[in-house]
């Protein structure tokens, strides 16, 4: 069964109170949050300090998603904010090991982002060392962007890295999943769904995860 990060830069930020009580009543598993700097993408959204917030408002797993430069400036921040899991660029580190290294240590899951450009194949010597792979399936920066097709060759290749050695790591899909796409991301191989737009601007976000997690 696959699992359901709902990303709350979609929700209504003038009623967080309220998104993170519906987030908490559905079969949502991950709140799945962007963090963007203005330079490793062209916009800028939350740092810890929300990040804080969500982790009082709920117990599910906080899935922090760093869109910035020099995350390891910030891997100590986002773990005493209360992140579960945190994923970082490989676009946007120098050093991806050791950052790797890092986020372990302080004890969370290690998720390593690749933007559409870049191939899977860019993540073979670091695999065995991550928990969760998100696969960027919009170019990064903004939600509610359309789903790139070529996503789903990729999905392809990693799932069959991932399984040729037996290796536990996650598969995470990010940008433009929608109700009608996200059967065939699962097919592909994915593990994990972010979805924002499909969740928050939906008549019925409850009944919406409910659909995703029935796929
Ligand atoms: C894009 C973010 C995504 C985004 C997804 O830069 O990383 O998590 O919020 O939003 P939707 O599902 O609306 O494409
Ligand atoms: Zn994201």
């Amino acid at each position: 069964m696959a699992i359901i990060a709902p990303s709350l830069l979609a929700s209504n930020f003038l009623n967080l109170e309220a998104e993170c009580k519906m987030l908490n009543e559905s079969q949502a598993d991950w709140f799945h949050l962007d963090v963007m700097d203005g330079r490793f993408v062209p916009n800028i959204s939350f740092g810890p300090m929300l990040i804080e917030f969500f982790r009082k408002a709920t117990t599910k797993v906080c899935d922090v998603h760093l869109m910035i430069e020099e995350p390891e400036k910030y891997a100590e921040a986002f773990k005493k904010a209360g992140a579960d899991n945190l994923t970082i660029h490989i676009e946007a580190c120098r050093n991806l090991h050791r950052n790797i290294q890092q986020i372990k240590e302080l004890g969370m899951k290690a998720g390593v982002a690749v933007n559409p450009h870049t191939p899977v194949e860019s993540l073979k010597d670091i695999l065995a060392d991550i928990d969760i792979v998100c696969l960027m399936s919009v170019n990064p920066g903004f939600g509610g962007q359309s789903f790139i097709p070529y996503t789903l060759t990729k999905i392809k290749e990693l799932r069959k890295m991932i399984d040729e050695r037996s290796l536990n790591v996650k598969i995470e899909i990010d940008g433009g999943v929608t109700l009608a796409n996200a059967k065939s991301i699962l097919d592909a191989g994915a593990d994990v769904l972010v979805a924002g737009n499909t969740v928050f601007k939906a008549a019925d976000p409850i009944a919406t995860i409910a659909q995703l997690k029935a796929i």
